[in-house]
């Protein structure tokens, strides 16, 4: 790949307080547009490396850049900026902000970022096509996004991710709560969306049964060379929740269960 869009060589992460590192990356490189689905057990590292690639986390040694721009060189405030410009993110709990409707959490990104905004166009009407194309109709956009089904508001949180067109797409584990034909339809309309705004879509879960349709398979076990050793094998402090811009409320878990959804 001539230019790759995330370039990571040489990259080594240790948790403060830890004896061993819990992530050592040789290389890793994605292009653009790439659709990558990173597998690995619970404590793999997963959400670890999503974090360093959204720059919330910095590597203490290593290379990584993202859309040509080195990631550790770059201020705290420069990584949000870059974070909320250039990424959309899909975490496990969703971390959709209660007391705004459904349509008001699709446009957050927009108001944070400029850049997000002008690429929209008209953010209303970007915001409508994104949640009609996720299958999410009228009838439910005024509604408090958290009184949607699970599957709904995923595709919320997708809808979310993908206005504004960023480039990076990031996916923590965003399906684990559906059953299988839901989680495959739900990926479906991921890599949809993502193939038509040509955004760079990574994708992780424990389980490989998601894989199907993804050019790009990554096994933690072989990226991560500090895979399985050291570190607190199955806590799976869920780092993926310290990614949300510092602006934003933090994500609370769900408080319905699915009911009446037709992913
Ligand atoms: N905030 C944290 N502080 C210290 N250690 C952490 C933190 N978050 C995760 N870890 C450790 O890093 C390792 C990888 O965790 P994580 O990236 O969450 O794995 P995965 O997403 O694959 O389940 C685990 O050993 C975990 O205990
Ligand atoms: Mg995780």
């Amino acid at each position: 790949m001539s230019q790759p869009l995330l370039d990571l060589q040489d990259v080594v992460f240790r948790w403060p307080g830890q004896a061993a590192a819990c992530l050592d990356i040789a290389n890793f490189q994605v292009a653009a547009d790439e659709h990558v689905f990173i597998h690995g057990e619970s404590g793999s590292g997963k959400s670890t490396l999503l974090n360093l690639i959204a720059g919330v986390l910095l590597p203490q040694q290593g290379r990584l850049t993202a859309l040509g721009q080195p990631l550790p060189a770059l201020s705290a405030a420069a990584r949000d900026r870059f974070r909320v410009d250039h990424v959309g993110l899909i975490f496990q709990q969703f971390n959709l902000i209660p007391y705004l409707s459904v349509l008001d959490n699709v446009l957050l990104p927009c108001r944070f970022s400029r850049r997000r905004r002008e690429r929209a166009g008209d953010m209303k009407q970007a915001a409508a096509t994104l949640l009609n194309h996720l299958g999410l109709g009228e009838d439910l956009w005024q509604r408090p996004a958290t009184q949607l089904s699970v599957g709904q508001q995923q595709r919320v949180a997708a809808a979310r991710a993908l206005i504004g067109q960023p480039e990076i797409v990031i996916a923590d584990e965003p399906t684990s709560a559906l059953d299988a034909a839901r989680q495959e339809a739900f990926l479906g309309l991921l890599r949809q969306e993502c193939a038509a705004a040509r955004a760079a879509l990574l994708f992780v879960s424990h389980d490989q049964r998601l894989a199907e349709g993804f050019g790009r398979r990554v096994d933690m076990a072989e990226l991560n060379r500090a895979a399985g050793r050291g570190g607190d094998e199955g806590t799976a402090g869920e780092a993926a929740g310290a990614a949300v811009p510092a602006s934003l409320p933090h994500p609370r878990p769900l408080s319905r269960g699915e009911r009446g959804d037709q992913a």
